[in-house]
């Protein structure tokens, strides 16, 4: 039996549950919000899509009753409050960093060996709080915004080569920032060829360039921030443990050396499994590349100094 919490059932949590339950990925969804009656609207909804698709997974919605959480091997965090037009990620962090600490603590009451993915933004320093707080082990916690973040690369790589983008090869490490998120477009490949080959330099800056405001640019065309690919990103991380599929995805972990930073959480190639982050793939960057790391782990901590 597997089991997955979602927190938060607005547009991201509500978007997580419903690929969680339509693509089979758990036995049991909680879907747990603050806001009475939303968990349950949006669970019947839920629920009534799975019936249409015929099928059959468990999924609870409750407001604010985390006993229903209990024994959850999968909490996905997404409550609290998401960017309008002209907001920063980091705008966000004082409403934020209150709501996840408290919810992060009603988990582990109820669930205390859940694996904990972090979504809620400024995602890299909500996901480094729950290191600061909660004393879990650090495979245990997870930021998920490289998958996001890397998907928005290999659709743009995609539109830009004419092609499916499920046979791209594309990472985006660093912060989950507009400014801090670094497109690898060296190691992007099309069925294992440089999309340097395929594509110019000129285009190929462009596509960087849109990828690092992919979420802005959603922001400002739908008036809050997006919620189908975020939700869907969600969901992908928690079947890569759930699954243990020994993915490699990036996630914001806690480094402790890696890439030369510590004692911070940002987006770098992880192997997921049963055991959450099971290990952090290092690989040479250059010279340009180690700058931008260096630069956008720079900015993570000065977002992270806002929460002494
Ligand atoms: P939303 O406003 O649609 O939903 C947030 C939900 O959290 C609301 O239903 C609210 O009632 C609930 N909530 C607030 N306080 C709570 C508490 N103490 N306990 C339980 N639930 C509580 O927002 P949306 O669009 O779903 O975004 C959620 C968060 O995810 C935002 O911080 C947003 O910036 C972030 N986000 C992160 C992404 C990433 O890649 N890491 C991508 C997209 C959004
Ligand atoms: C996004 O990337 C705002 O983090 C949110 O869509």
């Amino acid at each position: 039996m597997s089991k997955v919490t979602v927190v938060g059932a607005g547009n991201v949590g509500a978007t997580c549950a419903n690929v969680l339950v339509t693509t089979g990925v758990a036995d049991e969804v909680v879907l747990i919000d603050i806001k009475e009656g939303l968990s349950e609207g949006k669970t019947m909804d839920i629920m009534q899509t799975a019936n249409i698709l015929g099928l059959n997974t468990k999924m609870v919605g409750v407001t604010n009753d985390y006993s229903k959480t209990a024994d959850s091997d999968v909490v996905v965090i997404t409550s609290g409050i998401p960017r309008k037009p002209g907001m920063t990620r980091e705008e966000l962090i004082g409403v934020n960093a209150g709501i996840v600490k408290s919810v992060t603590d009603s988990v582990l009451k109820y669930s205390p060996n859940a694996i904990i993915i972090c979504v809620s933004n400024p995602m890299d320093t909500m996901t480094y709080l729950i290191h600061k707080t909660s004393g879990l082990p650090k495979n245990r916690i997870i930021g998920m915004g490289g998958a996001l973040d890397s998907a928005r690369f290999k659709y743009f790589l995609s539109q830009a080569l004419n092609a499916n983008p499920n046979e791209i090869e594309g990472i985006v490490m660093g912060g989950h920032g507009d400014t801090t998120m670094i497109p690898l477009t060296r190691y992007a490949a099309y069925r294992g060829i440089p999309v340097s080959e395929l594509i110019d330099a000129e285009t190929l800056k462009q596509i960087a360039a849109d990828t690092m405001v992919g979420g802005a640019t959603l922001t400002k065309l739908l008036g809050t921030s997006a919620w189908y690919a975020p939700g869907a990103a969600a969901a992908q991380v928690a079947a890569a443990v759930i699954h243990d599929q020994k993915r490699m995805i990036t996630c914001s972990a806690l480094l402790e050396g890696e890439y030369g930073e510590k004692d911070l959480c940002i987006g770098v190639p992880c192997i997921l499994g049963r055991n959450g982050i099971e290990k952090i793939v290092e690989f040479d960057l250059n010279d340009e590349e180690k700058e931008l790391f260096a630069k956008s782990a720079a900015a993570v901590h000065g977002t992270n100094a806002a929460l002494a």
